[in-house]
């Protein structure tokens, strides 16, 4: 008998205003047609003036709990994964904590940038299978559209607003993997190539900043890496890639989701692909992914998924786990 960290329930939350590429024409020197063909994108959310992070996050978190059937009490912990916190702190967490009116338990932000949901998910599998908590509630919520530098066309086309969580609670599986749960998780990061996304901002200048990427580098980079990582992770439990129903990955690119199936030998008929109408939106892309791919009917229940992803630091990794 084993314990694994089971998902319970999962939501999303995007907000109301949609912006097309057509949208950023007239901002920046860029049209539909590069942005399409360069990036997949088509279109994103923007939050609105005065909606935080935190707001995004307790959305996807209610939708989650419902999905669960459970209340805010019944959690044990928050973890949410972002590099957009309202302020520098508290953290993102401990606030929305306080708007779930969930008055016990511990929750703390992990900050991977896009990396930052497999992180989370990899910390709360920790959580349960050290008997530290039971159930989690793990989010990834971001307001990326705040980072933008307006006069970087490479860049500003390419992030969205949103939020997604999942629940994960502790349940008694064989421990094999045919268990419900997740199976296995393997992170990275090499902080040599910090310069090559990053936000020029923090407590070393006082100001919040703006992102900055070597878009090219990044690319290079997250096609060598995401193939590696996801093997790796299926090769922990004796998996390969044809026992993988689903890829749910990061969402930043549809090249580089194309380029990992491609490596990972996965037919795009078996991954969750949502680029085109959220652009990337860091940490949350992969429960944005999860969520919405559940209410296509894409992910049932048995599925056997791998999530994966890269961002600044560099860092990234990827989760094994069976719906
Ligand atoms: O989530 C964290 C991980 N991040 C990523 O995974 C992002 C990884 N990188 C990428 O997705 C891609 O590198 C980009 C989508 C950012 C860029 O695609 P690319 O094929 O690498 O294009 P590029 O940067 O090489 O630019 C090609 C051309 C350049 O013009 P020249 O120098 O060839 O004349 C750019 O100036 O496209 C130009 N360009 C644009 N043109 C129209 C750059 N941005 C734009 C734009 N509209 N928005």
């Amino acid at each position: 008998m084993t314990i694994r960290a089971v998902v319970k329930g999962v939501g999303h939350y995007l907000p109301d205003r949609v912006v097309a590429n057509a949208d950023l024409e007239g901002l920046v020197d860029t049209t539909d047609a590069w942005i399409k063909t360069r990036s997949g994108i088509e279109r994103r959310h923007y939050a609105a003036e005065g909606q935080t992070t935190s707001d995004l996050g307790t959305r996807a978190a209610l939708a989650a709990l419902a999905d669960a059937g459970l209340l805010p009490d019944d959690l044990d912990a928050i973890i949410v994964a972002t590099s957009t916190a309202d302020l520098t702190f508290p953290s993102a967490a401990t606030m929305i904590q306080g708007a779930l009116g969930m008055t016990q338990g511990f929750a703390f932000d992990v900050q991977a940038v896009c990396a930052g949901f497999v992180y989370a998910l990899t910390t709360a599998n920790a959580l349960i299978l050290s008997g530290q908590a039971k159930t989690v509630m793990v989010i990834g919520a971001e307001t990326f559209s705040r980072l933008m530098d307006w006069s970087d066309r490479s860049t500003c086309v390419l992030f969205g607003d949103g939020a997604g969580a999942l629940v994960l609670a502790a349940e008694t599986g064989l421990g094999s993997i045919a268990d419900r749960g997740i199976l296995s998780t393997d992170l990275h990061s090499d902080g040599r190539f910090r310069d090559l996304l990053y936000v020029d901002g923090g407590s070393s200048t006082g100001s919040t900043g703006h992102l900055r990427m070597e878009g090219k580098e990044v690319f290079r980079h997250a096609v060598e890496k995401l193939a590696e990582t996801a093997h790796a992770a299926l090769e922990k439990v004796g998996l390969t890639s044809e026992d993988v129903d689903w890829i749910v990955p990061h969402q930043a690119n549809i090249r580089i989701i194309e380029a990992t199936a491609k490596r990972m030998q996965v037919g795009m008929d078996r991954v969750v692909v949502t680029v085109q109408d959220h652009g990337n939106t860091s940490a949350a892309s992969i429960p944005l992914a999860l969520s919405v791919g559940k209410a296509r009917g894409q992910i049932k229940p048995g599925d056997l998924l791998v999530t994966e992803a890269i961002g600044g630091g560099l860092a990234w990794g990827s989760v094994v786990l069976r719906w």
